[in-house]
């Protein structure tokens, strides 16, 4: 095929550069040009072909007395050299890419295994499970893993202080080098207690940290407390309780709490729902203000999730100088994932507006929301409707009787006094304080009795249970419906072959693809307008 239509948009160029070579090194329709975007590995020219127009040429050489005029050169791309060497440096991975921790053992052991062993860094969801179950996956994680990365997550836990601290010293016990910190709105000693433990210094000066926190953040006031050393006081503190040494206090004052700083942006589960390409570009600013005042030895990095689920979404966040992706809602959706096969069903057929704001089960009082899936489940309203009643009344008495009857009958399934002695049951055995405080403040007590639901509706889901699929609490964003749409028709549309590998394998690659495409349509005209698309090809290599 002729591409006449195409021209080189350098025209000045096209007098001193030209290519040189072998006609069997050039590829001019449209069919070959796609293969050699595709063929990453390799290096092409952009030249102008007398008789096929715009054509890409491989080997060879440019010379003042080329044969061909040349605009420039589309590089190899490897998916590996996308985002930061440091990153990958740091946490033994092959690629800039991390999959984000999803609670309830969501991301699973299996999960966490299968992206590990292909080097991708992936998140253990710890929050929301007993510590015994941390431990087990811990244990399991160590053994299937030996030189492969992964992290856990610390998810902040301002009602249950202790379950925090017990969590990092569990951490701190079986070496974990990594922690995903979500939902932190200030700095806790048990933040600071990981990160401070791990430090030395080598001969040269240089600090050694051991425990790396990628800290997820939306807020500008969180991230600033996060990209600065830890506070003296705690860190004092952390000496005086014999946790600490006195060189670690010193050396704690010379890195940043966290040396990766994860831009959330509009997510599933606790977001702001702020656009990534507004976030990321502000988080970044105060990133560099903050290196620049501090002159850390290692660069603070920055990183993107939110909305990630698509080539041309990995590709953004890296061209906006993300030094890594995070994903979550994809992976939710595969099958490593520990969810139920009824909710990654409801998952692939979500549309990008099929997600819903509504109030978060482990910060109900403060009013905290989270992004869920509003398809085929009817908690969102439900949940809202919880929170105005908690909002109206001052306890579970002031509810009018139909009110009452009408969400013990419909949302709870039980009587409220019930309820009540459920979670009077498990308190006790978790963390009794509750109750303390619930039985001489009725208002206390409502919340408690309001987030039965909230937290059974999650556990609901991912056991699957049919009779309770109108409650299901699916933490979902918009990046789903993006995800179902890029891979309509492909092998990826159907749950059954939704591996984590496989979709993180094509959002990278994609993205590469997606970069060489972007670049020949810079350096010649009109190429990308019919094939702006990377094609999913199901392959073996994955
Ligand atoms: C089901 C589910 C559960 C999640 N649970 C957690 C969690 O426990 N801790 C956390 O830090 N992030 C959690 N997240 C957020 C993800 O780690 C990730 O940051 C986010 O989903 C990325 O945005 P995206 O959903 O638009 O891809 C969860 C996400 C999902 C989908």
């Amino acid at each position: 095929m002729i591409n006449n239509s195409l021209c080189l948009k350098t025209n000045s160029i096209e007098t001193s550069l030209r290519w040189k070579g072998s006609d069997e090194q050039i590829a001019t329709n449209r069919m070959q040009i796609e293969r050699c975007l595709h063929d990453l590995n390799t290096s092409f020219h952009v030249i102008k072909h007398r008789d096929y127009g715009i054509a890409l040429a491989s080997g060879g050489e440019v010379l003042p007395t080329g044969d061909y005029p040349c605009s420039g050169l589309i590089p190899a791309l490897k998916p590996e050299w996308l985002g930061s060497d440091e990153f990958k440096k740091d946490h033994n991975t092959n690629y800039a890419y991390q999959a984000g921790a999803m609670a309830n053992g969501i991301s699973s052991v299996d999960l966490v295994t299968a992206l590990a062993r292909k080097g991708y860094l992936a998140c253990f969801g710890a929050a929301g499970l007993p510590l015994a179950r941390v431990e087990e996956a811990i244990v399991k994680l160590q053994a299937n893993l030996t030189n492969a990365p992964y992290a856990f997550n610390l998810i902040h836990s301002p009602s249950e202080p202790q379950l925090e601290r017990e969590c990092v010293e569990l951490y701190l016990k079986y070496g974990i080098k990594t922690l995903e910190a979500s939902a932190f709105m200030n700095l806790t000693p048990n933040l600071v207690y990981y990160r401070a433990a791990g430090l030395s210094q080598n001969s040269d000066g240089q600090i050694i940290a051991k425990n790396h926190i990628i800290a997820k953040i939306s807020r500008r006031e969180v991230a600033e407390l996060l990209m600065k050393p830890a506070p003296e006081k705690m860190l004092r503190d952390l000496v005086m309780q014999g946790k600490i040494t006195e060189e670690q206090a010193a050396l704690a004052c010379k890195v940043p709490v966290a040396g990766d700083i994860t831009v959330e942006a509009d997510s599933a589960g606790h977001t702001d729902n702020r656009p990534l390409v507004c976030l990321l570009p502000f988080i970044q600013e105060i990133r560099d203000r903050i290196q620049s005042e501090y002159q850390y030895q290692k660069n603070i990095r920055v990183g993107a999730a939110g909305g990630i689920s698509t080539p041309n979404a990995v590709l953004a966040a890296f061209m906006m100088g993300a030094d890594y992706v995070v994903t979550g809602s994809v992976n939710q959706a595969c099958l490593e994932s520990g969810t139920s096969e009824t909710v990654k069903a409801s998952l692939a057929q979500a549309d990008i507006a099929d997600v819903a704001m509504t109030p978060a089960g482990d910060m109900f009082e403060m009013g905290v929301k989270v992004q869920v899936l509003k398809r085929g489940t009817l908690y969102a309203m439900r949940a809202q409707k919880l929170y105005d009643m908690y909002r109206e009344y001052n306890s579970i008495d002031e509810i009018p009787a139909v009110e009452r009857q009408k969400i013990e009958k419909e949302f709870f399934q039980k009587d409220l006094d019930s309820v009540w002695n459920e979670t009077v049951a498990y308190f006790e055995k978790r963390d009794p304080n509750q109750i303390n405080r619930a039985i001489n403040n009725p208002k206390k007590k409502m919340a408690l009795i309001f987030k039965w639901y909230l937290g059974k509706s999650s556990r609901w889901a991912s056991a699957g249970m049919q009779e309770r699929k109108p409650d299901y609490q699916v933490w979902c964003g918009p990046a789903m419906g993006a995800f179902n749409e890029w891979t309509r028709g492909s092998y990826l549309e159907k749950p059954e072959n939704r591996h984590v590998v496989d979709v993180a394998y094509h959002l990278m690659r994609g993205a590469a693809y997606l970069f060489r495409l972007r670049l020949l349509n810079m350096l010649s005209v009109n190429y990308a307008t019919h094939h702006g698309t990377y094609k999913i090809i199901n392959s073996i290599t994955i």
